[in-house]
């Protein structure tokens, strides 16, 4: 790192200084198992947009000098951590035990070989994209030694598989139209957060740098993995745990859990771009209830607006402003509407008037206001890095509260430009200063649905329901993701079951696909597959795209709608299953959706596990994600497993040839499980939830059930009642109340065997 001999080294409250022969770097420690690393290049504080208010808390550690194998080396020891610090600050962690569990690499790098010129212009000749290779030169980085058995999960939204070794991602959040595959370095999304899983232990890094970073797993070379940014500081946290779930905690306690949810979030939604009329809208909602295919929310994409203004109305398609939001609410639907960030250039336009008078928009670096094109045509960029820009935003969201919607959907907020990428040199702000675009771009989209979030939080009360399109790390607080624009291929659906994991691991729990895909033609099989994925997924939406096939669950033949009608009744029934999950994560900071591995990381067969993931700790789903397919094989983790459906017994440690036909999708539920359900409605709340049905699975265990008035934020406040449920080796199930604070509770508990 180039910051020479190690002079001097000095305590100071929870943090230590270490005065090199050229620069001065820090450790602080957080925690008994989180350190920070902090290496002032760019700016001598944090600047962290994802941690929130102060996480150091009182440790109780000691900072030893001492020579080590001919080395200077400051050893720094918690209750559960040793960091060593030596030259060039080169930092190493290890397990309170002496076990190393992360060391940085004292060599130099070993790119494979580069490309000749003569090569690179035979590529370029025939339009190749032969930018690869901008990691070599990141300023600010670290490189970590890969002894061999390293696993890797988290990064967000990135595609491809579970276990991201050997692969590259960049961290830029990019709107990208076509289809995505394994080989796109990014997507929507930065979370530069990884967990590595070795066989000594596992840990996580978070790389809190909002520039364009990238992180290398073994990709260059099989001897070391490392991440680094195009600027900013070197500034990481190392997260130790015992097992993989305290690695989440740790980074969730860090950024932020994803608070309970209203509980009208956790149905079925209905959405496409193109329902552009108050008469589709009304057609769709209408088609739901005679069917009888439960569902809580219509979303209204950019054709509700008035020529894609922001804030506006469009009453020519639309009739009075509200008028079916209010309509379709009579029969029990919620409203999500669009609100993108990229305001029409018109003079005249409210919006756009009362922005350029306030200077709330992105600059030039001349200072002219900063113009690009989006949906409304030339479009301008709220400086949601500005304090004032984001009140304004916030208070904005009334005329959407006016309307009648009940959440927002950020879209477009990477933020997408139709002319091009905004240079990197538009001038933004971060809060007390200027701020080029290069550096804030990957939070725009945190920023903007901060904004939204506290908008809704103050003028309607209840819990903001946002969806957003583009997030950092720490978004989670704020809102909820999709993975964007899919399309209806398997290889999406395929691709949704690891993409939806790292997402759960990556702090974003409350994630989802468009289920059916959002580009491309939709087809019957897939169709069910993917309602079959989405009743487990936390978000469950069907979107499409304007030109595609219809995909709503009637639109081809009876037994696709009844297959669609099936799994959403299913997922109506586990309504308090996954509410309960909510609860435990805005506590714990654990994913709804998880991956084996998050629970059985012992077991290598989990380790890939790609087709398979747990729904909280007691539900394994296995979902068809091929054509065709009427089978497929389980992997179960260990212990005792029952089919959900059916019960019939699984053991752990072992494959399973299992039958799937179309209408089936195969769940198991641990012994000892007890998944609470209610009775199915038409929408969330139609009738009052006055009987609990506990589906038992024999064997011994604990559960606790939550509940609430699923709306505001009186529950922080004690306004909860909690049912603890325990069942011994024989069967017998007893249940007591554990908190007593709202004042519905259930009439009866039945419990279902
Ligand atoms: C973007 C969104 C998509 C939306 C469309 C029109 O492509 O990702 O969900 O339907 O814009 O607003």
């Amino acid at each position: 790192m180039g910051l020479g001999k190690l002079c001097e080294f000095e305590k100071q409250a929870n943090k230590v200084c270490f005065t090199y022969e050229r620069g001065t770097a820090y450790l602080e420690i957080i925690c008994e198992n989180i350190v920070n690393v902090f290496l002032p290049c760019e700016t001598q504080d944090h600047r962290s947009k994802a941690i929130e208010g102060e996480k150091a808390i009182p440790v109780d550690f000691s900072v030893t000098g001492k020579r080590e194998q001919g080395a200077d080396v400051v050893v720094v020891e918690t209750e559960q951590l040793t960091v060593k610090v030596f030259d060039d600050f080169y930092v190493d962690f290890y397990k309170a035990d002496g076990t190393l569990l992360c060391a940085d690499s004292r060599k130099e790098r070993k790119p494979r070989p580069a490309l000749s010129e003569k090569s690179l212009a035979v590529l370029k000749a025939e339009g190749h994209d032969v930018s690869g290779g901008e990691s070599l030169s990141y300023p600010v980085q670290t490189v970590k030694v890969m002894d061999g058995d390293e696993k890797f999960y988290g990064l967000g939204d990135k595609t491809g598989f579970l276990n991201k070794r050997d692969y590259e991602y960049e961290n830029w959040n990019s709107d990208i139209p076509q289809a995505h595959t394994d080989s796109f370095k990014a997507l929507y999304k930065s979370v530069p957060f990884l967990i590595t899983l070795k066989s000594c232990g596992v840990f996580g890094l978070f790389f809190d740098n909002t520039n364009k970073s990238c992180f290398n797993l073994g990709k260059e070379n099989e001897g070391y993995y490392f991440y680094g940014a195009a600027a900013g500081n070197l500034d990481y946290y190392f997260i130790y745990g015992e097992k993989m779930p305290e690695v989440v905690k740790g980074y969730t306690y860090l950024t932020g859990t994803t608070p309970l949810p209203q509980l009208w979030t956790l149905g079925f939604q209905q959405s496409r771009w193109g329902y552009d009329s108050a008469e589709m809208i009304r057609e769709i909602a209408g088609t739901y209830r005679k069917l009888l295919i439960p569902c809580d929310v219509i979303h209204f994409d950019i054709d509700y607006m008035d020529g894609y203004r922001v804030f506006t109305w469009n009453e020519e398609d639309f009739g009075t402003p509200g008028g079916i939001i209010e309509e379709i609410g009579r029969s029990g639907f919620k409203t999500v509407c669009i609100v993108d960030p990229g305001v029409k250039r018109e003079q005249g336009y409210a919006k756009y008037d009362e922005g350029v008078a306030n200077d709330y928009y992105a600059k030039t670096p001349e200072g002219e206001v900063y113009v690009n094109e989006v949906w409304p045509g030339e479009a301008v960029y709220p400086d949601f890095g500005k304090k004032e820009v984001r009140d304004w935003w916030a208070d904005n969201q009334r005329c959407m509260l006016s309307f009648g919607a009940s959440g927002i959907w950020n879209d477009m907020n990477e933020p997408a430009s139709f002319r091009g990428e905004l240079p990197a040199d538009v001038m933004f702000t971060d809060e007390d200063r200027p701020s080029p675009h290069s550096a804030v771009h990957n939070v725009y989209g945190h920023l903007m649905a901060k904004a939204t979030y506290d908008g809704l939080k103050k003028y309607d009360g209840k819990r903001p329901f946002i969806i957003t399109r583009a997030c950092y790390a720490g978004t989670q607080k704020y809102a909820t993701v999709w993975t964007g624009d899919n399309q209806s291929l398997w290889a999406h659906l395929q691709m949704a079951v690891p993409q939806l994991c790292n997402l759960g691991l990556s702090g974003l729990s409350f994630a989802g696909t468009d289920v059916g895909g959002f580009g491309a033609d939709c087809t019957p099989e897939l169709l069910c597959r993917w309602v079959e994925l989405g009743a487990f997924s936390p978000l469950f939406r069907n979107h499409s795209s304007n030109g595609s096939i219809f995909q709503e669950p009637w639109r081809f033949d009876e037994k696709t709608l009844e297959i669609n009608r099936k799994f959403i009744c299913l997922r109506y029934q586990l309504l308090p299953y996954f509410y309960d999950l909510f609860w435990k994560g805005e506590k714990t900071g654990l994913p709804v959706i998880r991956p084996l591995v998050l629970h059985y990381e012992k077991d290598p067969n989990t380790w890939n596990l790609n087709d398979e993931f747990l729904v909280g700790e007691h539900l394994l789903v296995a979902p068809v994600l091929t054509q065709g397919a009427q089978k497929r094989m389980v992997y179960f983790p260990e212990g005792i497993w029952y089919d959900f459906f059916t019960g019939k017994e699984y053991s752990g440690g072992e494959y399973d040839l299992v039958s799937a036909p179309l209408d089936v999708c195969p769940v198991f539920a641990k012994a000892g499980s007890m998944i609470p359900t209610w009775e199915v409605m038409q929408y969330t709340g139609e009738k009052p939830y006055d009987t609990l049905k506990l589906k038992v699975f024999k064997g011994e265990g604990v559960y606790v059930h939550y509940q609430d008035n699923g709306a505001d934020f009186a529950y922080r406040d004690g306004a909860y009642n909690l049912y603890e449920f325990r069942q011994d080796a024989s069967g017998e199930v007893c249940h007591r109340m554990l908190q007593e604070g709202y004042g519905t509770p259930y009439r009866k508990i039945e419990y279902v065997r």
